[in-house]
């Protein structure tokens, strides 16, 4: 690779064929202590797979009964731990009490410092405090008729309620539904929809930078949305939850809407925990795919419990000593599995922050790592570059020795940032482990491992215990190495996805038909010689977009709503801080004119409909878009125009090449 200078001058004289190995101190005292370790573990999850997995269910999960059988697979169906049932708050709480770790700190928690710049909130609740609280408001859900099976939709700031929200669901049986707190009204109507919730928890608002997010006023909204047959498309709501966290003036539903607190005035804190099956769902979350109506991706109890936590360990290295902080809201799946489940599971500190990294000022978050002696950090490489952007004197400023791990997630790391990351904010001194999973794949897949295995900066390395990926070509055929190709998975484990929530034939549309018997990724790869993976990224219509998945059909459907708008296609170009933006290709209905306004108008629709995440970049007005004689739009072409490339390829199946001229001066 070339010599580059990053915006805060750091020099990368980085090549692709750099290789860190493991430092002997950290290796020394790690859960796995050398590359031969892990290759015997990963041959043994492999050869046997029953055993391997076994075993690990029974030292490291509680068990109200023991499970019959490890698991079984049909295509596409799996199922873990047969017969076995637990509770995962039980799991995550009830087991620390018995031990040393009763009062210790299971989570940490900073709001959003003031916009004065004075410090934000601070709360500390010990493993024996969450449990208090979990058991409370798992009474204030059976209050409100909430059992074994609901759904339950959380639209929630990053505040502990959201954790002990997710806890008290889990503890009951009831299934919890995170929505984004920066999606819109209409998301949430669309997945209250579809997946028929019961209960809405919220708060009257969030704070983002000093600005209050009117969390209760957009499910207000939501509540009233229509579908186009005028139905409402919430009518399976029968209450909201509302904790207090901003004290704004909000309206309260009477018959409909309570209050957090005063709900917790009528509970006690003795909570039985429910006993579930291995297989009961915990979970639904929702994400972005090829087409235009979110995934309802569910994971159910006991395998999705075993290997977040699992990985957690091995992973992270984690330990009960601990603090570990990763930085991802709890909207997204990594808020799920590496801020809730994962660490508290393993008797871990969690740190959680509500707000901005630069909020008051950009060396937040490592002011926060100094003060809570933050012992291994997980963020985002978006997150990283910007880092770099803001330069690192912020960095200077703070002491981070208290850090031994590095984890990254989200996209590809460059090896620019990676190399960043080790120096500036590791000191040399930590390992990096750059995690490759989805949403889908409920845990981490692919990592080093940090005792280990070498790294490479930009590559996610080799798989976890039991995962068998592989690159493969059209055919399915596995690729030589260095041969880019789709990233499938051959075998199943314990927290793979058990389907799209209520819609059976997608599930197997999307992951199960692309190649015979392997779940499809979706993600683009390599392999190299050394058998490492190098994840490309996106090769269906799903963009990654500052680290969250967008589906390019989401936008177009979002901007065709809008009534001016006739046709959309929406397309990435690669992006220095976001990894990738949106860019917009949008015809006008005939009456209408096309001005500067109009594109504001029209982000903001987006943002309306979708979230703000979700907002082009660019929108670019065009008389027509590029078409092939059977009408499909050709995004490749559209591609190549967003990225500014001369347009090469063939372009003879394209109706009407006048359109590409015209498309190319469409820019401002
Ligand atoms: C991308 C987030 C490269 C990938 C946990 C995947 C990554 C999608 C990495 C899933 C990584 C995630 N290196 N790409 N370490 N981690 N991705 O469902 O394209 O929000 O398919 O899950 O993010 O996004 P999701």
């Amino acid at each position: 690779m070339p010599e580059k200078k990053t915006a805060s001058n750091f020099t990368s004289i980085l090549h692709e064929d750099r290789v860190f190995p493991p430092h002997a101190e950290f290796s020394r005292k790690a859960h796995i202590k050398s590359l031969a370790e892990y290759k015997r573990l990963y041959r043994e999850s492999i050869t046997s797979p029953e055993k391997f997995w076994g075993r690990h269910a029974k030292s490291e999960l509680v068990w109200d009964r023991p499970f019959k059988k490890v698991m079984t697979f049909k295509v596409p169906d799996a199922k873990w731990f047969i017969g076995g049932r637990l509770n995962v708050s039980v799991n995550c709480l009830d087991r620390h009490l018995e031990t040393q770790h009763a009062n210790k700190a299971a989570l940490i928690w900073e709001g959003e410092p003031a916009p004065d710049g004075k410090p934000g909130e601070e709360r500390t609740l010990t493993y024996r405090q969450l449990h208090r609280e979990v058991c409370r408001f798992a009474n204030v859900l059976k209050r409100q008729k909430v059992g074994k099976g609901d759904r339950v939709l959380l639209y929630m700031p990053l505040v502990p309620e959201a954790a002990i929200a997710m806890l008290a669901c889990a503890r009951i049986g009831a299934v919890h539904s995170v929505v984004f707190g920066g999606f819109s009204a209409q998301s949430v109507a669309d997945r209250i929809k579809d997946s028929g919730a019961k209960v809405v928890l919220t708060a009257d608002g969030g704070y983002r930078r000093g600005a209050i997010v009117p969390l209760k006023k957009n499910v207000d909204d939501a509540l009233k949305i229509v579908g186009p047959d005028g139905k409402s498309l919430t009518s399976s709501i029968q209450s909201v939850i509302v904790l207090r966290r901003t004290f704004h003036d909000i309206h309260i539903e009477e018959g409909r809407d309570v209050w957090w607190h005063r709900e917790l005035e009528y509970v006690d804190d003795e909570c039985p925990p429910v006993s579930l099956d291995s297989e009961d769902p915990l979970f639904i979350l929702y994400t972005s795919g090829s087409t235009g109506k979110p995934k309802g991706i569910y994971h159910t109890t006991a395998g999705y419990l075993l290997y977040t936590k699992m990985t957690s360990k091995y992973v992270f290295d984690m330990k009960p000593e601990d603090v570990y902080w990763c930085t991802a809201d709890i909207g997204w799946i990594t808020g799920h599995s590496y801020l809730v489940y994962g660490p508290l599971a393993n008797g871990a500190t969690a740190v959680m922050y509500e707000g901005a990294p630069n909020w008051p000022e950009p060396d937040r978050f490592w002011r926060m790592i100094q003060r809570h002696n933050v012992t291994i950090f997980y963020t985002a490489p978006t997150a990283i570059r910007t880092f770099m952007k803001w330069g690192t004197e912020w960095v200077k400023k703070h002491d981070l020795r208290s850090l031994r791990l590095l984890g990254s997630v989200g996209e590809p790391i460059n090896p620019e940032a990676w190399m960043w990351y080790h120096e500036v904010i590791g000191g040399g001194r930590c390992p990096i482990v750059d995690t490759w999973w989805q949403t889908e794949t409920g845990g981490i897949l692919i990592s080093p491992i940090p005792g280990a295995t070498p790294t490479k900066p930009g590559s996610a390395t080799l798989p976890f215990f039991g995962i068998v990926p592989e690159v493969v070509d059209e055919a399915g055929k596995v690729v030589p190495p260095n041969t880019g190709g789709k990233l499938v998975i051959r075998k199943p484990w314990p927290s793979m996805l058990r389907g799209v929530w209520g819609d059976k034939q997608r599930f197997r549309d999307v992951y199960w038909k692309e190649v015979k018997g392997s779940y499809f990724t979706g993600d683009g790869c390599r392999r190299d010689k050394d058998g490492y993976f190098w994840i490309v990224g996106r090769i269906d219509d799903v963009l990654n977009v500052a680290g969250h998945r967008i589906g390019t059909a989401e936008v177009e459907s979002a901007l065709v709503s809008h009534p001016s708008v006739a046709e959309a296609a929406v397309v990435g170009r690669n992006d220095e801080l976001k990894g990738q933006a949106l860019v917009a290709f949008v015809t006008l209905k005939g009456s209408v004119k096309m001005d500067g306004d109009l594109r504001e108008v029209l982000r903001n629709h987006v943002a309306r409909e979708i979230g703000p995440v979700a907002k082009p970049d660019d929108i670019r007005f065009a008389e027509a878009l590029p078409k092939t004689r059977s009408g499909k739009i050709m995004r490749r072409l559209l591609k190549q125009i967003a990225s500014g490339v001369e347009i090469v390829g063939d372009t003879t199946t394209l109706e009407d090449l006048s359109v590409l001229s015209r498309l190319s001066q469409s820019e401002e």
